[in-house]
């Protein structure tokens, strides 16, 4: 099956589901965030991940979509927390209604998230909510530790990586693992999904924060320069700080680290340039790229035949190279 046959599959999923009706406050802005689209990559790692052990990855249509609707309800809730006002090129929620509703309405889309996650077999059902039970107290984990080190001072390489793997990384993690549930793959191959995930997904965050700098603000549909405004402790951010110690960027950074009132293009110009100066860009691409190959080498030792691994090997190369 293709990349293209399981998009679709989703798409119809997406228009046929309903999430409620009234007030419409509350549930108007889920039908908008989702028909913005994005790059439905969780779900698509769901059905492929299915697809490598069965025959039958319809069946995991439903429960993808799962994935899909609570991915969308923390980007509405994180939207807010790192006041961006552009998300898949429109206003986000919040903007475009207020942040009351962009939490209840996100509330609700949890909701919801387990709502279609119930349409796994019942043999496999309490399996799958821990896991994604323990999943998504995990991606709220790794939010939160993102809040502490916009706020607080020195982060480690280290505890960023651990970060960005709790926000970001385990969902997509998980995306696979409940494929390979589903499709009864076997706890080593199910195991062996889940690190493939986690791998990718590292890849995938720093992939983010690379293109938060270095974006096409047409084609990203996220604001440029966010990080930067918000002082997120990304790797790009951590290594400039490492690499301008005793330099003259050393005091222009700390200057545009503590200012409070500063004026926002200023602030992405000159820090963007400092990163330029330092060559962060490269540095943190080729962080990036070893998470990604681990991610390859793990999709290697799956236990099924190369033909049925072509599709996910193919999204996970256009994850490399994506610029939205
Ligand atoms: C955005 O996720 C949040 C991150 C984890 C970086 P995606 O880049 O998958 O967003 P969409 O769903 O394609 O818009
Ligand atoms: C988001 O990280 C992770 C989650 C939503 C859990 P970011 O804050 O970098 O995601 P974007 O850039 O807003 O999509
Ligand atoms: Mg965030
Ligand atoms: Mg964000
Ligand atoms: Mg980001």
């Amino acid at each position: 099956m293709s990349l293209a046959v399981f998009l679709e599959a989703i798409e119809q999923e997406i228009t046929r589901t309903e999430y409620g009706e009234s007030p419409v406050e509350l549930y108007e802005p889920i039908s908008y965030l989702m028909s913005l689209g994005g790059k439905r990559m969780r779900p698509l790692l769901t059905l492929m991940a299915a697809n490598i052990f069965s025959d039958n990855w319809q069946r995991a249509v439903k429960p993808s979509l799962g994935v899909e609707v609570f991915h969308n309800f923390t980007l509405m809730h994180d939207d807010i927390m790192d006041k961006s006002p552009i998300r898949r090129g429109k206003p986000t929620v919040h903007k475009k209604w207020n942040e009351n509703i962009a939490i209840l309405s996100g509330d609700v889309m949890l909701v919801c998230a387990y709502e279609l996650m119930t349409a796994v077999e019942d043999d496999i059902f309490k399996q799958v909510i821990k896991r994604f039970n323990r999943t998504a107290a995990e991606v709220c984990e790794g939010q939160q530790l993102d809040m502490n080190f916009a706020s607080g001072n020195v982060v480690t390489e280290a505890e960023y990586i651990n970060m960005i793997r709790l926000k970001t990384s385990v969902l997509l993690g998980f995306s696979l693992e409940l494929g390979g549930i589903i499709a009864r793959a076997g706890q080593e191959n199910i195991n062996l999904l889940y690190e493939i995930g986690t791998n990718v997904g590292i890849g995938f965050q720093l992939k983010d924060d690379i293109l938060d700098v270095y974006g096409d603000p047409e084609k990203f549909g996220k604001q440029v320069g966010g990080d930067i405004i918000e002082n997120k402790k990304t790797l790009l951010l951590i290594e400039a700080i490492e690499q301008a110690k005793g330099q003259p960027e050393e005091k222009e950074l700390a200057y545009w680290l503590s200012v409070k009132d500063f004026d926002k293009n200023e602030k992405v110009k000159a820090i963007t340039a400092i990163y330029n100066k330092l060559g962060i860009k490269e540095i943190a691409e080729t962080r990036m790229n070893e998470f990604f190959n681990r991610g390859l080498a793990g999709l290697q030792k799956l236990d099924a035949p190369d033909t049925r691994k072509q599709p996910l090997l193919e999204l996970v190369e256009l994850l490399i190279d994506r610029e939205k």
